[in-house]
């Protein structure tokens, strides 16, 4: 089964064609990041307005590239939820006219699943259940992964998601965006314990995170030595930093593979292509005789192949959306769409 893909929830407008759930054979992807980095992050209205202008012609590339036409096609996928709602709204629409037009099922698509399910094309072996840690811009979960359409939280940011600590702290350190991913290149070198951070923890809920202390923490450094006319080595502050962010995400993802008895880990999302988290990770699984899994490089940011395999997923499930489908700015990944 063939699916046409389509992705816009941020800041890349992306189309793929993806034979059942595994098979990539084609993947395009518009990033705006160099028109955002004027502004030091993602402007929603600009956003928009550059999926809008680029959807046509990077779906057109995605069929092109995969030698298919219309017929070609069994299904159309598109992420509804969650992300920025105009910036969906497109995407959505853009799927539904072609559905409409072609006369092919369409299938909606949880963001935070096709992160997940980004997994399955760079490993073809992998099948739930297993243990998942998404963490994105926008989220931070420990997620029970029954099966490819089932999903438990069990464990949550309780303010900032990790990717959104990187960025701000980037940001305040000077870095351009995108801040996480800079920040890991600039921090490379740097001394791991060259600063002290907290390890915040979540009274009576062990598998929670909470991350806005340590932003803070990284902030008042940056304050107080701009006061006292200090220098602040950014590649050793940027290492301490990052370092204390992974401890809090693999303390509780190794906690919780403890009290599930996972022994299937999985990672995913934007933040899953930080090098700190990858190594450190590994370490840890592989002592612990744990089976690691994270995305290529390649497909840890936003894509619509990792769509376009969760779509065949769905699809299997029963999930067809109705003609009414819309776009859902905020949407639990445990929260099916209403059939
Ligand atoms: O999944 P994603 O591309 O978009 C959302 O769904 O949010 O994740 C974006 C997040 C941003 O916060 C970005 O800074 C972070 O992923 N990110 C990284 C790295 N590459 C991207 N964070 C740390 N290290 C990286 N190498
Ligand atoms: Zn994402």
């Amino acid at each position: 089964m063939k699916i046409l893909a389509i992705e816009s929830s941020c800041d890349e407008t992306a189309a793929a064609v993806v034979e059942d759930g595994r098979i990539v054979h084609s993947n395009v992807i518009s990033s705006q990041v160099e028109e955002h980095k004027i502004y030091g992050g993602v402007v929603p209205e600009i956003a928009s307005r550059r999926h809008a202008e680029n959807i046509s012609a990077v779906v057109e590339k995605a069929l092109k590239d995969a030698e298919c036409i219309y017929d070609d096609i069994d299904a159309i996928g598109v992420t509804y939820a969650p992300g920025l709602i105009g910036a969906l709204l497109v995407g959505v629409n853009f799927a539904k006219g072609l559905a409409f037009a072609t006369g092919k099922p369409l299938i909606p698509v949880h963001h935070l699943r096709s992160h997940i399910a980004a997994n399955y094309i760079t490993d073809s072996s992998l099948e739930p259940p297993f243990l998942a840690l998404v963490v994105s811009g926008g989220h931070s979960h420990i997620i029970n992964v029954r099966s490819y359409t089932d999903f438990e939280i069990i464990g949550r940011t309780r303010d900032d998601a990790a990717g959104e600590c990187l960025d701000k702290a980037a940001r305040a350190m000077g870095i351009p965006y995108p801040g996480g991913a800079n920040l890991d290149k600039i921090a490379k070198n740097g001394k791991v314990d060259a600063y002290k951070f907290p390890h915040p923890r979540v009274e009576g809920s062990p598998l929670d995170f909470s991350f806005s202390g340590l932003k803070t923490s990284v902030i008042n450094i940056i304050h107080n030595a701009q006061q006292k006319g200090e220098n602040i080595i950014v590649e050793d502050l940027g290492a301490s930093y990052i370092h204390a962010v992974v401890k809090c995400l693999t303390d509780n993802l190794m906690e919780a593979a403890r009290i599930t008895g996972y022994k299937k880990i999985v990672v995913a999302g934007g933040v899953s292509a930080n090098s700190v988290l990858r190594k450190n990770l590994n370490d840890l699984c592989t002592k612990k005789a744990l089976k690691l899994y994270m995305p290529e490089l390649s497909l840890c940011g936003d894509n619509a192949v990792m769509v376009g395999s969760q779509a065949y997923y769905e699809y299997k499930a029963g999930y067809i959306a109705k003609e009414n489908l819309n776009a859902v700015a905020s949407l639990g990944i445990d929260k099916n769409i209403e059939m």
